[in-house]
Parts: structure tokens; sequence; C-alpha cells
């Protein structure tokens, strides 16, 4: 399996997943803002970043999409990690633990300060996996919806 940045032809591949994901997630994104997100990773002058997880041969098995911003605490970016979704006949194989452990060893190379996320308190599975990697943040998350 190759874990690396998505290319233009891996357009159809990374939507497919990207649609399973918002449709796992109970999230209706139009299809014209999931073309724009598209746009965005794949202009390499934005921060909007797009793994994906490859089998040879071709089959695109998961992806994660993530986005690279300053911080005022430090002169280091930070990393957001923004979605991860590993195909349902993947998983449990190792394949999400690995496209994080690229992402931070690519961080590391890059000098970022720190890759973060926000996870569901009730999604059980992906709780264990961020409980295997990550520490938890003491940190609660707020939203002013605009
Ligand atoms: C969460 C998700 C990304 C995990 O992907 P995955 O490739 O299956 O995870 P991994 O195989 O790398 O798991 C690594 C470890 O995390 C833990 N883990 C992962 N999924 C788990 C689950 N469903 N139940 C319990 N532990 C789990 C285990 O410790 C696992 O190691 P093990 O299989 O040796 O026991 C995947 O289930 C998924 O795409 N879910 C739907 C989308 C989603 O919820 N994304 C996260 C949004 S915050």
């Amino acid at each position: 399996m190759e874990i690396r940045l998505v290319r233009p032809a891996d357009r159809d591949a990374w939507l497919s997943l990207w649609n399973r994901y918002c449709a796992d997630q109970g999230v209706g994104i139009p299809p014209e803002i999931s073309d724009t997100i598209w746009q965005r990773i794949e202009n390499s002058e934005t921060m909007t970043k797009a793994l994906v997880a490859v089998y040879p041969g071709g089959q695109t098995l998961a992806l994660l999409n993530y986005i690279v911003h300053p911080h005022t605490w430090s002169d280091r970016l930070l990393c957001f990690v923004v979605d991860l979704y590993v195909d349902d006949s993947w998983r449990r194989r190792g394949i999400a633990e690995a496209m994080m452990a690229h992402l931070a060893d690519h961080g590391r190379r890059e000098g970022w300060l720190s890759l973060y996320w926000n996870a569901d308190k009730s999604n059980k599975g992906a709780r264990a996996l961020y409980d295997k990697i990550a520490r938890l943040s003491p940190y609660l998350s707020y939203f002013v919806d605009l």
C-alpha cells in the first residue's frame, strides 16, 4: 500500500470516498461545494491538502484531508486533520494509523508544531484509534455558527 498526496487523476476515487465519508458522518455536502474543496486540494498553492492510501494495482482505500495554518503561540505551523475515512471493507488493517503516522513524519520533516483534530464523543472506533496515537486535549471546541 502506498500513502501519498493526491494527484489530479485521483479525483474520482477521492470523491467516491469523500461522498461515503460525508454520508457516514451524516453531513450533506452539496456537489458544488465538494468540487470547490477538490479544486483547493488540487491547487498546490493552497494549504488544503489530501493524502490517499492506494493499493498496488490502483484501488484507493482511504483519504485523509488536512489544512496547514499558522498559529500565534509559535512561529511553527499547525496541521488540522479535518477528515479521515477508510473504505469499510478495508478497516482494522492499520490503514488509518499508517496514514496518521505518515502525516506526522511529513510534519516533523516540515517543522510543524503539531497535528490536531476533533472527534465526535460517540465515535468509539475513531476514539480508540486516537487514544492509541495521540494525547487527549484538555480543551473543548466551541462554535458560533455564522
Ligand atoms: C475510524 C477509522 C478511520 C479507522 O480506520 P482503520 O483503518 O480501520 O483503523 P486502523 O486499522 O488503523 O486502527 C488502528 C487501531 O485503532 C483502534 N481501532 C480502530 N478502529 C476501531 C474500532 N472500530 N473499534 C475499536 N478499536 C478500533 C484499534 O486499536 C486498532 O488497532 P487493532 O486493529 O490492531 O486493534 C475508520 O473506522 C473509518 O473510516 N470510520 C468512518 C469515518 C470516521 O469515523 N472517521 C473519523 C472521524 S473523526
